[in-house]
This record gives C-alpha cells, sequence and structure tokens, in this order.
C-alpha cells in the first residue's frame, strides 16, 4: 500500500493573485459597520502529498522520481461569523478544523476562495491584523519551557509593543480570572497540563485580541479544568465582545460555549446554525432518565417510549417530543418512580447521525 510520508504545502497562485479588497464583493459590506468578523467564501486548501511505497527499492526509488498526490483538505466553505459571536467549529478527525483555523489566523494560505478576519485578508499577515487575533492551540506551545511564564507574557509585551498600562491591566485581570498568582514564576516545565493551558491562555490574550481562535483549548484538561477554561473564555468573551471560534472533541465544552455550531465533514460544510436546532432537527426524541424504587412490569416502560438502557432500578427511555409530557406524567402518577431528569440526546449521538447523512443538513436559519 502506498504511504505519504512527506508533505509539501501547495501555495496557490490563485490566491496569491487576488488583491485584497479587489473585484466586486470583496470587503463583506457588514465589515465596514464592524458586524462581521470572519468571512469565508468558497476557501478551498488542497496539501500537496508526496507518496512513496515503503521498501528500501521504493526509497532509493523515491530520489530521482517523486510522485506526489493533491490532498483536499478543506473544500469550498462559506460561513460568516458576527463580532461577539462564539461558535463551535465541530467535525470528526481530519474533517479540515485545524487546517481552516490556520488560513483563518494567516499560517496557510488557502487554494482558492476568499477569507476575511476583521476586514483583513489574513495571510497578509498585516501588524494590525496580527494584534487583534489570536490563535491558541491546545496541543502546541508557546510558553518558553525553561522559564515562569511571567517571563514570556513580558516578551509578548515586547512583541505586541502593549502599553505598559494596558499590559498590567490585562495580566491582572487574567491572572485573577485564572486564579494563576500561585504560578506566575515557576518554570513552566514544573507546571501540570493544566496550570500550563491557563498560562498559555494568558500568553495568547495579552494583547486583547478581538478574534479568537481555540483549537482544542480544553484538549487532555480534567473535568474541573475544563470547567474553569469554558468558564474562562466566556468571561472574557462578554468582557471584551469578542468573537469566538472554537474546536473541541468534548462536547461539553461545545454545550456550555456555543450557541452556534459549524459542522466540518471531509473539508465541506455539513452544517451551519443554533446548535439547539441541529439537535432538535435530528433527535426530536428527549432522553428520560427515571429511577426507580422497585420492579416494573416487563413492557410498561417500553410502552412508553424506546428503552436505551435497563439496569437494577434505573431506566433511560428516549420519548418523542409529542408525547413526553403524557409519558413524564403516566410515569409520575403510575409508577415507583424515585427521580426523572429529562435532557437532549448525548451531542455525540447527534453528530454520528449527522455524520450518516449524505448531504448538508438545513441550517433553520438564513445561510450565509
Ligand atoms: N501539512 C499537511 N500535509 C498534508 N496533509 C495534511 C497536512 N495537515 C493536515 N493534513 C490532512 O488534511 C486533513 C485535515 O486535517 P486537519 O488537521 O485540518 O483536520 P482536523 O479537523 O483538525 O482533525 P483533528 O480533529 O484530528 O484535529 C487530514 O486528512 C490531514 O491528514
Ligand atoms: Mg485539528
Amino acid at each position: 500500500m502506498a504511504a505519504a510520508n512527506s508533505t509539501e504545502e501547495v501555495e496557490s497562485a490563485g490566491a496569491a493573485a487576488t488583491p485584497h479588497g479587489a473585484g466586486p464583493g470583496s470587503a463583506p459590506a457588514s465589515l465596514a459597520g464592524g458586524a462581521t468578523a470572519v468571512a469565508v467564501t468558497a476557501l478551498h486548501k488542497h496539501y500537496r502529498v508526496f507518496k512513496r511505497p515503503p521498501g528500501l527499492y521504493a526509497a532509493m526509488r523515491s530520489l530521482w522520481h517523486r510522485e506526489y498526490e493533491d490532498k483536499q483538505a478543506v473544500r469550498g466553505i462559506t460561513f460568516r461569523i458576527a463580532a461577539g459571536e462564539r461558535v463551535g467549529f465541530l467535525g470528526p478527525n481530519g474533517a479540515g478544523k485545524t487546517t481552516t483555523l490556520k488560513m483563518l489566523a494567516g499560517l496557510l494560505h488557502p487554494t482558492s476562495g476568499r477569507v476575511e478576519v476583521v476586514g483583513h485578508t489574513p495571510q497578509h499577515r498585516a501588524i494590525d491584523f496580527l494584534k487583534r487575533i489570536t490563535l491558541v492551540m491546545g496541543q502546541k506551545q508557546q510558553l518558553l519551557w525553561d522559564l515562569p511564564p511571567a517571563d514570556t507574557f513580558e516578551l509578548n509585551r515586547a512583541v505586541y509593543d502593549i502599553p505598559k498600562k494596558q499590559y498590567l491591566e490585562m495580566l491582572g485581570e487574567l491572572t485573577e480570572l485564572l486564579d494563576l498568582a500561585q504560578i506566575m514564576k515557576t518554570p513552566t516545565r514544573q507546571l501540570s497540563l493544566g496550570e500550563r493551558m491557563k498560562c498559555e491562555l494568558v500568553a495568547a490574550l495579552l494583547h486583547r485580541p478581538q478574534v479568537l481562535f481555540l483549537d482544542e483549548p480544553t484538549i487532555g484538561l480534567d473535568v474541573s479544568m475544563q470547567v474553569v477554561l469554558r468558564q474562562f473564555i466566556r468571561a472574557y468573551n462578554e468582557r471584551h465582545a469578542a468573537t469566538v471560534l472554537l474546536t473541541s472533541h468534548y462536547m461539553e465544552d461545545v454545550l456550555a460555549l456555543c450557541p452556534r455550531v459549524l459542522v466540518i465533514d471531509q473539508g465541506q460544510l455539513r452544517y451551519d446554525g443554533e446548535l439547539k436546532a441541529l439537535v432538535h432537527l435530528l433527535r426530536p426524541e428527549k432522553r428520560v432518565t427515571v429511577r426507580l424504587s422497585g420492579p416494573v412490569p416487563d413492557g410498561e416502560l417500553a410502552r412508553l417510549g424506546t428503552v436505551v438502557s435497563s439496569g437494577a432500578n434505573q431506566v433511560v427511555l428516549q420519548i418523542a417530543h409529542s408525547e413526553l409530557r403524557a409519558a413524564v406524567a403516566h410515569l409520575l402518577e403510575r409508577l415507583p418512580v424515585t427521580d426523572l431528569t429529562v435532557e437532549d440526546p448525548p451531542l455525540q449521538e447527534v453528530m454520528r447521525d449527522l455524520f450518516a447523512l449524505p448531504k448538508p443538513v438545513s441550517a433553520g436559519k438564513d445561510s450565509p
């Protein structure tokens, strides 16, 4: 089997030749009024991947005869994000999320299509643009390993040319929000993963960016640290009216932070709209968890809905929205119920259903 073991990025001549702001419809009208923070139109990214079959002979042969294939990581996505929105960017592994975020941050050049972030074309990497955005990657670190976080913060102050007064204000605000005072002077290598991630966020936010691209910011963190970071991201968004585009495989992050989601699969947008509407569209049933103090005749529960799981004294049912009221009344009046909760189906299941569908689903709102 052929193995892809080397990659080379294709910098698109087409994208490079498109001057910023040129041509009809070049600047989204809403940018002028400051309403649109991110505008993406028909965005493509193809990687050029060097292919070589395994084995010594193939290695030798590849020295003078190289084969490449085009990997289409992002295939024509279009969306807009208004200033101040918190949007979840979801999709399975390899869907194209990180590639898209890197294009939005200007680290990768699109193969074709248009990107505008706070009125800038990211790939130009204008200083004003860099000062207004940040990209945090949970998998990558910008803190200097052998020095305390305070030193990286100082370095970032110099790099971003942040006035001393604003720097101290911001540092004070962030350290307080994240409860960091104790660890500011500890070398980074001695910090726990969660402590390090908090400091990464501070380093990324000291210049008070308006747009946050967060790529799995809670990866590997324990549940309570995930909650702390979520609260922090939300507080920053509210205090500074910042725009947040966040990827995460933890659905709790998305539920807690993102009223709107963009769902991408195999480089294509599958859904753009309210998270609630997506759940309702794909899974109009509710999950009812019932705790029982005694046995219930076989079939009694199955008459009310689909039994998802059944244990010694707890049963989980899936019940259609339209029948929920009657079913709950029946459960409470006729059966030995000690506790009952009604929830939406788990988001993981909703996503699984979405990826199983052959076509994008309607967003239930005006598509961009
Ligand atoms: N530098 C590269 N060279 C070649 N192919 C790449 C490169 N970076 C990513 N890809 C490919 O592009 C596709 C999209 O990758 P990307 O990292 O954007 O996915 P993702 O949605 O962020 O996935 P994950 O959830 O695993 O982080 C994948 O098939 C990946 O193998
Ligand atoms: Mg990724």
